[in-house]
């Protein structure tokens, strides 16, 4: 079949990915390396450990995403790498590797932005299902453990542009999962566990009042041009009230006596933490869930009717919650935004994503040069 197949790569947190895709519209072999069983005994990721293992899957992850999709160096067209933002020494694995892969292969390199690639995991699979055309404005929510943020999207002749109009002022949405499930020893990561155990709960048990984050006038009318309206996010207080509940309401006990007992398990399902969580602990996951859900969803419509948005994404790890999911898809058909989502599989970090991204650049021939180097904070838009 002709195309463009382009190799990705990608290694800016803890999974080192590779995959082939073929001209930003099919998905040929996909592979993820999820270093999750070493860094679950920390609760978080440890970003040593993280480079470590980088180093020791890159070779044999890049090497099945090209047998599964039946291409050699020789035959692919070009490579995509992560170029940022993420962990220093993770991203370093990957960009170092990709680039001596197209000087050794002779081919070009393309160096992505993880954000930009989370948001062409949505594109790719929907040209995938033969939608080619998005209706714009287009708004993109990047929710994931390392990222909370708002972009406007528009493409010319194919190559998109990005806009920033809001993210978290402190922790992620996917952080906060994180660190919620840390504290009541729920392991890592957090995400899909809560999601799984907050369908055992009562979201309305708890009552988590969000700090309005203050935003500009929202009457267009009073808008300067200039005065650009602005959606933030905040999830770090969210996770202080949990701890306070917790205290509170004296349930260490009932988290040293899961720890106790999950840790007696070697990879603990949900299903095991399900056995260790009392009601109380059921229901405090819930209602946690419920209040970061409700506000994401609240705060990305308000935004989505403030630009006239035809179409909403929402993308990155956070995005495989079922409650997200369900929850947008009600509100956005009551305002009459489609909202697209990527499947479960490509909502958290892949190199899917990484090669549909670059598959524009490609045509553009807009390849990195061969000094290009890693950036751990950079910024989309
Ligand atoms: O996109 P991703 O793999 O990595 C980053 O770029 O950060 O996202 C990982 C984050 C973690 O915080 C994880 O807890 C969260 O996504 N996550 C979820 C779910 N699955 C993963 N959060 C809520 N519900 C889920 N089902
Ligand atoms: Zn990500």
């Amino acid at each position: 079949m002709s195309g463009a197949y382009i190799l990705g790569i990608e290694s800016s947190c803890d999974e080192t990915a590779a995959a082939v895709v073929r001209s930003g519209e099919e998905l040929i072999s996909n592979v993820v390396y999820s270093q999750i069983a070493t860094h679950q005994p920390y609760g978080g990721v440890v970003p040593e450990l993280a480079s470590r293992e980088h180093l020791r899957a890159i070779v044999p992850v890049v090497r099945k995403a090209l047998e599964d999709a039946g291409k050699t160096y020789e035959t692919i067209d070009a490579i995509a790498v992560t170029q940022g933002p993420g962990l220093a020494g993770a991203l370093l694995v990957g960009l170092s590797y990709a680039k001596a892969l197209a000087f050794a292969a002779c081919k070009p390199l393309i160096a992505v932005n993880h954000l930009e690639g989370h948001i062409h995991a949505v594109l790719l699979e929907e040209r995938q299902r033969g939608q080619h055309d998005l209706e714009f404005p287009v708004l993109a929510l990047v929710v994931s453990g390392g990222h909370t943020h708002l972009y406007l999207a528009e493409t010319t002749q194919g190559i998109w542009a990005y806009r920033n109009i809001g993210h978290t002022r402190d922790d992620a949405a996917g952080e906060a999962f994180d660190k919620v499930a840390k504290l009541l020893e729920l392991g890592y990561p957090g995400g899909p566990v809560i999601d799984f155990l907050a369908q055992h709960g009562n979201p309305h048990a708890v009552k988590f009042p969000f700090a309005q984050i203050k935003h500009r006038d929202r009457n267009p009318k009073n808008r300067h041009p200039s005065d650009e309206l602005r959606t933030d996010f905040s999830y770090s207080g969210i996770k202080t009230a949990v701890l306070r509940y917790v205290e509170v309401h004296n349930m260490a006990e009932s988290i040293q006596r899961r720890r106790a007992t999950v840790s007696a398990v070697a990879m603990p399902t949900p299903q095991d933490y399900l056995a260790a969580c009392d009601r109380q602990t059921l229901d405090l996951i819930a209602s946690f869930q419920r209040a970061v859900v409700d506000d994401l969803v609240s705060k990305t419509l308000a935004a989505a009717v403030d630009y006239g948005v035809a179409t909403l994404l929402v993308t990155g790890g956070v995005a495989a919650n079922s409650e997200l999911r369900g929850a947008f898809e009600k509100r956005a058909a009551e305002e009459g935004v489609v909202v697209l989502f990527p499947s479960r599989q490509l909502s958290t970090d892949n190199a899917a994503m990484i090669a549909a991204a670059a598959y524009p650049r490609f045509l553009s021939q807009e390849f990195a040069e061969a000094e290009v180097s890693s950036e751990p904070a950079l910024r989309l838009g």
